[in-house]
């Protein structure tokens, strides 16, 4: 790929502590991008900035929690200011949270009995207001800097947007339901804005990440060993090229969407990164 594809242009990921994003800010200024990096941990950001930074890019670590609508214009003054005005977004801050996923991947009597196990949560013990903390960052977390910074972009003309989905958006996971719900309004999302802000110059697409080890999931799939969980076990076993996702495995996909001269019919889609997982019925 052009080392300058994304020369002179500013870029806005969320998320840029994470795994996966912190990859990706770190590849866009290596392709001569201006990054803003937001989250909420200061720290993790900085760590990040500092890789950018030794590498002679420009970075911009902002505590910010997506989902607070004032707090995210008040970042993107920040970066117009220190930086210009956004061309590019990677919305990557999202995720999921124990106390809105079940214990059973299937419905068990138990969970509607007066003698419901302590720590047995099914879906009819589910709290509403966990479900939408999941739905909250992965939904209105991604529709707010689409917002923000997209009304900006429709200032200059131009620009261009990636939002996370997730195979979770297609085939919902036993046990994810605010994740499976909220990951599927990404991709729906993404499509409804791919069309309403077209005329305004803007693309907006987004990638649908398999299994990439991050702090979660690794609790979730692999042992202290190293080995695999009974669910990463599964997880390999619908996995047709039989291995986890690495950072590294999104660059290329996500990159292209971004370029404007590379994908610039493209509009809309999400793009598996997952190898092969959502093609394969596993049988
Ligand atoms: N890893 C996977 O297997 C996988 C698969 C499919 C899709 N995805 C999606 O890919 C994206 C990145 O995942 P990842 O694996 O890199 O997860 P990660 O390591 O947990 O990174 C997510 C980042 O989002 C930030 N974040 C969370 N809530 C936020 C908020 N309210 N405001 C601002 N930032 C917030 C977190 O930082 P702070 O807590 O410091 O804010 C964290 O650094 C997510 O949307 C995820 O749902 C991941």
């Amino acid at each position: 790929m052009n080392e300058n594809i994304f020369h002179n242009k500013t870029a806005v990921v969320t998320g840029a502590g994470g795994t996966l994003c912190s990859a990706i800010a770190i590849e866009l200024a290596r392709l001569g991008a201006r990054v803003a990096l937001l989250g909420r941990t200061m720290e993790k950001l900085e760590t990040v900035a500092a890789r950018i930074r030794a590498a002679n890019g420009i970075a911009l670590p902002l505590s910010v929690d997506v989902t607070d609508a004032a707090a995210v214009e008040a970042a993107r003054q920040r970066i117009a200011q220190e930086l210009g005005p956004c061309a590019l977004l990677v919305n990557g801050a999202g995720g999921n949270r124990n106390d809105a996923v079940t214990t059973t991947t299937e419905f068990d009597p138990a969970e509607i009995g007066d003698a419901k196990p302590e720590n047995m949560r099914g879906f009819f013990n589910l709290d509403p207001d966990r479900l939408l903390d999941v739905i909250e960052l992965n939904t209105i977390g991604t529709l707010i800097p689409c917002q923000v910074f997209g009304r900006e972009m429709a200032h200059q003309g131009r620009g261009a947007i990636v939002n996370f989905g997730s195979m979770n958006s297609y085939r919902p996971l036993t046990k994810n339901l605010a994740y499976s719900l909220a990951k599927a309004g990404v991709v729906n999302l993404t499509q409804w804005l791919a069309a309403y802000l077209a005329p305004a110059g803007i693309r907006v697409n987004a990638v649908a990440p398999g299994f990439f080890a991050n702090d979660r999931s690794r609790k979730i799939l692999l042992t202290e060993d190293g080995g695999l969980t009974a669910r990463g076990q599964s997880v390999m076993a619908h996995t047709p090229m039989k291995r986890l996702g690495e950072a590294q495995d999104l660059l290329g996909a996500v990159c292209w969407l971004l370029d404007d001269e590379r994908a610039a019919f493209v509009t809309g889609i999400t793009v598996a990164v997952d190898g092969g997982f959502t093609s394969s019925s596993g049988v």
